[in-house]
């Protein structure tokens, strides 16, 4: 039986092996208290059976929607090699060792953009998001910061996942697994 998130990792070094750019980039979306869904792009920090890893700022809207509702959709498209994948499933935020330990790996400026921003809230001109940045220079001159309080990872834990394959004449291959205790039962989609 095929393993979904196998399927996954070897189609994700294609993407590079295929020289697409961000192939970590992956849509997004949630869905807020009044029921209305959101999607932006992401990057997906790490992946495993467990799930599928980003981070980003704990006071964002997206995460006022995971407090609210804690689940996810992702989708990644990758052309070449004109692949989709698709996800759904349960959102649960990483364990503070993991944040704390991609923090620490991140290059210092992106530390301290972690810091400055106050991700979604209105900005009066980039020149404050430089003096922002600056002034977070001058209070973490050196290497090492703590970790913000309000940036964290989050996982999302698939319960589904289908993949897509391009196909000629849009007769595209797909197939959508569903977790079934601690396997997937796969079912073949029309295109
Ligand atoms: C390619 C790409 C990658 C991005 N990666 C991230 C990311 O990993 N984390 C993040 O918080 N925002 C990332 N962003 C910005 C988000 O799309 C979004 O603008 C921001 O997180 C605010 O979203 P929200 O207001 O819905 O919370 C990325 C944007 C792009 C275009």
């Amino acid at each position: 039986m095929t393993n979904p998130l196998d399927t996954f990792q070897s189609w994700f070094d294609d993407a590079k092996r295929h020289g697409v750019h961000e192939p970590s980039a992956m849509a997004l979306s949630t869905v807020d208290a009044d029921g209305r869904p959101s999607v932006r792009m992401v990057l997906l920090k790490h992946a495993d059976e467990h799930g599928f890893v980003f981070y980003t700022n704990t006071d964002s809207p997206k995460a006022d929607d995971l407090r609210h509702l804690p689940y996810a959709a992702l989708c990644f498209y990758w052309n070449p090699p004109g692949r989709q994948v698709r996800v759904t499933g349960k959102v649960e935020a990483v364990t503070t060792e993991e944040a704390d330990a991609y923090f620490n790996s991140r290059p210092y400026l992106s530390r301290i953009g972690a810091w400055a921003s106050k991700q979604s809230q209105p900005l009066d001109g980039y020149a404050e998001l430089e003096r922002a940045v600056a002034a977070t220079m001058i209070q973490h001159p050196r290497g090492r910061m703590p970790r913000p309080p309000h940036w964290h990872g989050y996982r999302v834990v698939p319960d589904v996942i289908e993949l897509w394959q391009e196909r000629p004449f849009r007769l595209h291959e797909r197939a959508a697994y569903k977790r079934v205790g601690k396997g997937w039962r796969e079912q073949a989609l029309y295109p």
